[in-house]
């Protein structure tokens, strides 16, 4: 598109598109257009872009200080802190700072093993925690798993919906269990009521640790603060990322007193961990979350937008399912959906994929009616030009 592909390897799906500009849910490419922006960044545009309050934020802080390593104290760092202690479940009182969201995992799967002092892992099938090696090992795709092998040994994969499979394959071996509250990457996958309850419920019979990965799920994205909270369930740690610091590179790592007290002094690390500057977006973003109201806006504009989705399923056969909550949603199609993002791309209407046929829509909490209309308005006429063109009736 622009030259980009001269220098970076041929790693990602890449779209035809050069993006100059980003406002709330709006971004405008490099000739002006305009785009409603359903892809929201996988997740992290989650206050908009450049969100008002973000963008004072950095200019204020760029001016005073940008980096300062964990062994400095920090009062930017303190109140993001004191900010993020105060959304977060009370029980999750201990914070490590990272930079993405596979950082985050990588530090959960540390801290519980060092915790527990045992190695085995149970994560689900489908399950997506990110790539980089312990990651990667407690992720389900065999796609990303095969030309890296080995990975963590240890790692038991059981079925997402079936608790009493966590029970069965319980060994001595085993001290963690790793879930998304809903599985992002592979399709949107909600858990049925009492599901994250009983898996709950086994941790605590068996003194196992459990994390849950709320980097997609997590800041009010599913109308709730947490995910876990649609189904009150509280996990030992909790990791985050994507949208935290509203755009700019944060994973934070939650964890009960006890899980990061067994951690010693240089046992893990990192060199940009709590820097001001992504902790003085993080207090701007939290306020935004809160302040703004973007929880309560998420689940009001997903329930339309799900109810919107669901009237375009009546009338068109190409779509097998919709599901999701808040602004976590998911379109499945009969079909390839590559065709219709590029459809989306040339009407205004950017979206995501997870796998071949589901179309995943990540738009910033700040969406609203206006946009949802258009955005339905868009599908309905891709789908229609799919339907004509696939000859489905
Ligand atoms: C649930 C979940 N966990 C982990 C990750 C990995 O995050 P990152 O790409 O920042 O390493 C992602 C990214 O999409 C995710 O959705």
């Amino acid at each position: 598109m622009n030259g980009e592909d001269l220098y970076v390897g041929n790693i990602y799906q890449r779209f035809p598109i050069n993006i100059a500009k980003g406002k709330g849910a709006t971004v405008w490419d490099t000739s002006g257009r305009e785009y409603i922006d359903c892809m929201g960044g996988y997740g992290v545009a989650l206050v908009g872009h450049c969100n008002d309050r973000v963008v004072q934020a950095i200019k204020e802080q760029v001016e005073n200080l940008i980096t300062c390593h964990m062994s400095i104290y920090n009062d930017t760092r303190l109140k993001f802190l004191q900010k993020i202690s105060e959304i977060s479940p009370k029980q999750l009182s201990r914070f490590f700072f990272s930079n993405s969201g596979a950082e985050s995992v990588e530090a959960a799967i540390k801290f519980s093993r060092k915790y527990t002092g045992k190695s085995g892992i149970i994560s689900m099938n489908g399950g997506y925690h990110g790539k980089t090696y312990g990651a990667l090992s407690v992720t389900f795709n065999e796609k990303y798993r095969k030309s890296f092998q080995p990975l963590l040994e240890g790692v038991k994969f059981v079925p997402p919906h079936t608790p009493s499979v966590i029970e069965e394959v319980l060994d001595e071996n085993i001290g963690t269990v790793i879930v998304e509250p809903i599985q992002g990457e592979t399709g949107i996958i909600v858990p049925e009521d009492g599901i994250l309850q009983e898996i709950r419920e086994i941790c605590d019979r068996n003194n196992l640790v459990l994390i849950f990965d709320e980097i997609q799920t997590g800041l009010g994205r599913t109308g709730e603060m947490w995910a876990g909270q649609n189904w009150k369930t509280t996990p030992d740690i909790m990791c985050l990322a994507k949208g935290i610091a509203g755009g700019l590179p944060m994973g934070l790592t939650l964890c009960k007193p006890e899980i990061l007290d067994s951690i010693k002094i240089g046992e893990h690390s990192s060199t940009f961990a709590g820097n001001p500057l992504a902790c003085s977006a993080g207090i701007a973003t939290i306020d935004s979350i809160v302040e703004d109201k973007l929880v309560e806006n998420a689940l009001h504009i997903g329930n339309l937008f799900k109810n919107g989705l669901l009237e375009l399923q009546k009338k068109h056969k190409i779509i097998r399912d919709v599901r999701g909550l808040g602004l976590m949603l998911a379109v499945e199609l009969r079909f390839d959906v590559r065709d219709v993002l590029m459809e989306g791309i040339k009407e205004g209407l950017l979206m995501l994929y997870s796998g071949r046929n589901i179309i995943r829509l990540l738009p910033p909490l700040v969406l609203d009616e206006v946009k949802v209309l258009k955005t339905l308005e868009i599908m309905d006429n891709i789908l229609s030009k799919e339907e004509v063109r696939r000859n489905v009736k």
